[in-house]
């Protein structure tokens, strides 16, 4: 495996589940796979979750992890071609990235979306940088567009918690105080519907995903309907993704605190399962009730990211 950004790129996902739940119940069985090999973190943003899962995937498998902080442990990264350096950006990616790969095995790369230029960012364009100049295979670890270790997580946690074959799942927006990329809900959607699961999407007008992640997937304006009979819900926040409009891409369309999830929300669901990639805004996208509640799942499910990890740095490299 060359490249880990969508579904498609790891396969059959019966066999990916069934590679998941093997690494679970055996962490250090392919230890012996990462010997002498390293693994360099690249993060252009901040991270808990992503940060901690991914070294501790890398040191489950034998590799040797590096983490490199751009620009606070760095030099600042110009990522444009054609421009005077006259700024305070001291390095060229052009130089940057094929160096980083000098160092590596593989190379995993955190670079959020700007939500300035919509075409920049569904171009993945930095991430795409990384695969033509690196040489070396790329994970996406939240990228212009995907967050693809968070949605893997996210499928062997239902597989994990469901009571049914074919659950329904739905994603609903909640609100937030600040624009966020939907990486997330991008990557979430696509993976539900690639492992055949009965997804639902819920937000507000103007805030529709990409048809190009959501592939058919119903999608309601109204958040009560979508989440009757649900067997999970997965709240989260994103910016206007630009569809209908692009000249609102990025931007806070609605702030309403209806949205927030709350114990009336969970009420007309089948006893739903709570789902949130984390970090959460507490009160804003969920009540401290639902998060606080037996049927809340966030911890087992940014435990599982160690998994969806491991098994992405397997493949890998068990293919160099
Ligand atoms: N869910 C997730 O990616 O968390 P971090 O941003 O803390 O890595």
């Amino acid at each position: 495996m060359r490249k880990f950004f969508n579904p498609c790129d790891i396969g059959p996902i019966d066999k990916a589940l069934e590679e998941a739940f093997a690494v679970k119940a055996d962490p250090m069985g392919w230890k012996h796979l990462g010997a002498g090999k390293t693994i360099m973190l690249v993060f252009f943003n901040s991270s808990l979750r992503t940060r901690l899962s991914s070294q501790k995937a890398a040191l489950n498998l034998g590799m040797n992890p590096i983490v490199l902080n751009i620009g606070q442990e760095s030099w600042k990264l110009e990522t444009e071609l054609g421009v005077v350096m006259d700024g305070d950006k001291g390095e060229h990616i052009r130089e940057a990235i094929p160096v980083m790969g000098c160092y590596c095995d593989i190379i995993a790369v955190r670079s959020f979306a700007g939500l300035t230029d919509r075409d920049y960012d569904y171009a993945e364009t930095l991430l795409n940088q990384f695969v033509e100049y690196s040489g070396r295979p790329v994970i996406s670890l939240e990228s212009g567009t995907v967050h693809p270790c968070q949605a893997f997580a996210d499928l062997i946690t239902i597989e994990e918690y469901k009571t049914k074959p074919r659950p329904k799942v739905v994603l609903t927006w909640a609100p937030h105080p600040k624009a966020l990329p939907q990486a997330v809900p991008n990557s979430f959607a696509e993976w539900m519907v690639y492992a055949g699961l009965d997804l639902v999407i819920a937000n507000p007008e103007g805030y529709d995903l990409d048809p190009k992640y959501t592939m058919g997937a119903p999608v309601l304006h109204n958040q009560m309907e979508a989440l009757e009979g649900a067997d999970f819900v997965y709240a989260k926040n994103w910016s206007c993704p630009g569809v209908n409009n692009p000249a609102d891409y990025g931007k806070v369309l609605c702030k309403d605190m209806g949205w927030t999830i709350d114990a009336a929300h969970m009420a007309v669901t089948d006893n739903a399962r709570f789902m949130h990639c984390l970090p959460v805004r507490r009160n804003m996208i969920v009540t401290d009730e639902v998060i606080d509640s037996p049927r809340s799942i966030v911890i087992p499910e940014a435990a599982n990211r160690v998994v969806s990890a491991q098994v992405v740095m397997k493949r890998m490299l068990e293919s160099l």
